[in-house]
C-alpha cells in the first residue's frame, strides 16, 4: 500500500516497511550507493531514498533522471547524515515512468516568468508545491471557519443575467453564431439565444447570496468569479475565486468584525498548520513573512473613514501617480500607502462616496456616502470589499433609477426588500489575494494553478 511521504516523516514509522511513490528531484550516485530525493507533493522536503548495489536494477537506477516516477519499498531509518532526519533504505525500486534530459525542471532555479510558460510542470517545483498546498489547506480552513460559525454554504450560479457590480465586465455566454447572429432591429436577437436573454459569467455571487441570507441568516459562497477587466496587473485575474459571506440582521460594524476575525483565523491557521511551507516562504520568498503574519494574527485591525484617508493622503507629501481628491476612488498606490506607511498593517476604510460604489450599498445619513468597507493590507492593497446593503425598498429603487439600472430584470432582488426586509451586510474576499498575502508571492498568476488573464488561457 502506497503511503504519503509526509506520513513517513512524522517519525512514527521507524524501522517499519513502507512503500512510497513519487518523482525524482535529485540523484547522486557512486559505485556502491545512490541517494535519491523523492517527492510526492505531500510536503516540501520529500524523502531521501538510499539505494545500494545489492538492488538487482542498481545500474538502471543510477541512470535515471530528474523527473522520473518511482515506486520504492524500503525500511524507514533515522538518517546518519546531516540534512534530513529520516531516510528510506530501499529493498526494491520500480521505475514507473522515465524522464530524459529534456525535462525542463533541472536543478537550476528558474524565474517565475519562465515557470508560467510551463504551468503544466511548475506544480513539481518547491515554490509551487508550497503555494498549492497552502492554497488547498486555506480553502479547507475557510470552510471550517464558517462551519464552526454555523454559516450555510450556498452554491450561487455561475451563469447569470445580472451584472452585480455594474461595471460592465461580464463575459458573454452564448450559443449564437458569432459570425452571423440572428438580428433584430440592427442588433443580435438574444431572444433566440440559449437562455432567451443575454447572459454572462458571474462577477459575484452576492445578489443570490443575499436572498439566502434572508432565509438562513448567515451564509457564504466560495466559488469562481469572472471579470472581463482589461487590466494587466499583478493583482488582477480574469478568473478568480471569491469567498462571500452575508449576514442578516447585521450592519457595517458587524461586517468588519467578521472580516477581521476571518483574516486573523486564516493567519493563525497558516502559521500553525502549514508551518513547513510558511517557513519556506519566509526563507525563499519574503524575509520577515512569519513576523508579519504573526503580527496580523495578534493585533486588532485599524478602522478609518474614507474622508480621513483622503485627508491623510493629501497631507502625506508623497507624489502619487493618480490624483487624491474627495470623491475619487483609491488606487493601489494609495491603498498601499495607507496600510504600509500610515497604519503599518491591515486597515478598514469605511464609508466611501456613493458615486464610486455599487448600487446595492446602503446610503448613509449624510446622503453622500454609503456604508461600504474595503480591507487594505500591506503589499497587496485591497483584499476585501464589502458593505451593508440597502434594505429600504424606496431608497434602493430611487438609487437604481438614478444610475439607470432597469428594475424589471432585478424584480426578484427587489422582492427581498418587499417582504421581511432587514439590515444585512457582507463582503467578498479575493482568494488569490489572500494566498498572495500569506505566501509573500508578488504575482496573482503564481498563486492560481492555471491563470486566466487578457490574452492568456493556454493551459
Ligand atoms: O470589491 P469587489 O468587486 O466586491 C464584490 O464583488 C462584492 N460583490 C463582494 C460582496 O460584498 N459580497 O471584489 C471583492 C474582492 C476584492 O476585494 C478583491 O480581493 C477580489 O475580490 N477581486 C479580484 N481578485 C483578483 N482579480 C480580480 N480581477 C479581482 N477583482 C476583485
Ligand atoms: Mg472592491
Amino acid at each position: 500500500m502506497r503511503m504519503r511521504i509526509s506520513e513517513l516523516l512524522t517519525g512514527k514509522l521507524e524501522h517499519r516497511r513502507c512503500t512510497v511513490s513519487g518523482w525524482v528531484r535529485s540523484l547522486r550516485a557512486s559505485r556502491e550507493v545512490a541517494f535519491i530525493v523523492l517527492n510526492d507533493g505531500s510536503n516540501q522536503s520529500g524523502i531521501q531514498v538510499v539505494a545500494g548495489r545489492e538492488l538487482d536494477n542498481f545500474d538502471a537506477i543510477c541512470r535515471i533522471n530528474t523527473g522520473a516516477a518511482l515506486r520504492v519499498e524500503g525500511t524507514l531509518l533515522p538518517s546518519p547524515a546531516a540534512g534530513q532526519a529520516w531516510e528510506l533504505v530501499a529493498a526494491s525500486i520500480q521505475i514507473v515512468g522515465t524522464a530524459d534530459e529534456s525535462y525542463p525542471l533541472q536543478k537550476k532555479r528558474h524565474s517565475f516568468e519562465y515557470l508560467r510558460s510551463i504551468a503544466h510542470l511548475r506544480p513539481r517545483t518547491n515554490t509551487f508545491g508550497a503555494v498549492f498546498r497552502l492554497r488547498s489547506r486555506l480553502a479547507q480552513a475557510i470552510h471550517r471557519f464558517f462551519a464552526e460559525k454555523n454559516f450555510l454554504y450556498v452554491h450561487t450560479p455561475i451563469i447569470t443575467a445580472s451584472d452585480c457590480e455594474g461595471a460592465g465586465e461580464l463575459f458573454r455566454v452564448t450559443t449564437l453564431d458569432a459570425a452571423a447572429p440572428p438580428m433584430i432591429s440592427g442588433q443580435a436577437d438574444f431572444n433566440q439565444d440559449f437562455f432567451g436573454q443575454p447572459t454572462g459569467l458571474t462577477v459575484s455571487g452576492q445578489l443570490e447570496g443575499e436572498l439566502f441570507a434572508l432565509a438562513f441568516s448567515d451564509i457564504y459562497t466560495f466559488g469562481p468569479t469572472f471579470r472581463a477587466e482589461n487590466s494587466n496587473t499583478a493583482r488582477h485575474a480574469s478568473e478568480f475565486w471569491m469567498i462571500e459571506p452575508e449576514m442578516a440582521f447585521a450592519d457595517l460594524a458587524d461586517d468588519a468584525d467578521l472580516a477581521e476575525e476571518f483574516i486573523r483565523y486564516l493567519c493563525r491557521f497558516a502559521l500553525e498548520e502549514c508551518a513547513e511551507d510558511m517557513a519556506f516562504f519566509d526563507k525563499q520568498i519574503e524575509k520577515g513573512l512569519l513576523e508579519r503574519i504573526r503580527g496580523v494574527a495578534e493585533a486588532g485591525f485599524a478602522r478609518m473613514d474614507y474622508s480621513e484617508a483622503i485627508d491623510r493622503l493629501q497631507k502625506s507629501n508623497v507624489t502619487f501617480t493618480y490624483p487624491v481628491e474627495w470623491g475619487l476612488d483609491l488606487q493601489t498606490e494609495h491603498e498601499r500607502y495607507l496600510s504600509e506607511q500610515v497604519v503599518g498593517g491591515p486597515v478598514f476604510i469605511l464609508n466611501y462616496p456613493r458615486d464610486i460604489k455599487a448600487f446595492y450599498m446602503r446610503r448613509n445619513e449624510d446622503g453622500r456616502t454609503v456604508a461600504a468597507m474595503d480591507l487594505l493590507v500591506p503589499k497587496v492593497g485591497e483584499i476585501i470589499g464589502g458593505s451593508q446593503r440597502e434594505e429600504r425598498l424606496d431608497v434602493l429603487e430611487s438609487r437604481m433609477t438614478e444610475l439607470g439600472i432597469a428594475r424589471e430584470p432585478l424584480w426578484w432582488y427587489l422582492d427581498s426588500r418587499r417582504w421581511g426586509s432587514c439590515p444585512h451586510a457582507g463582503f467578498g474576499l479575493g482568494f488569490e489575494r489572500l494566498v498572495m498575502y500569506l505566501s509573500g508571492m508578488d504575482n496573482i498568476r503564481d498563486v492560481i494553478p492555471f491563470p486566466r488573464t487578457p490574452r492568456h488561457a493556454e493551459f
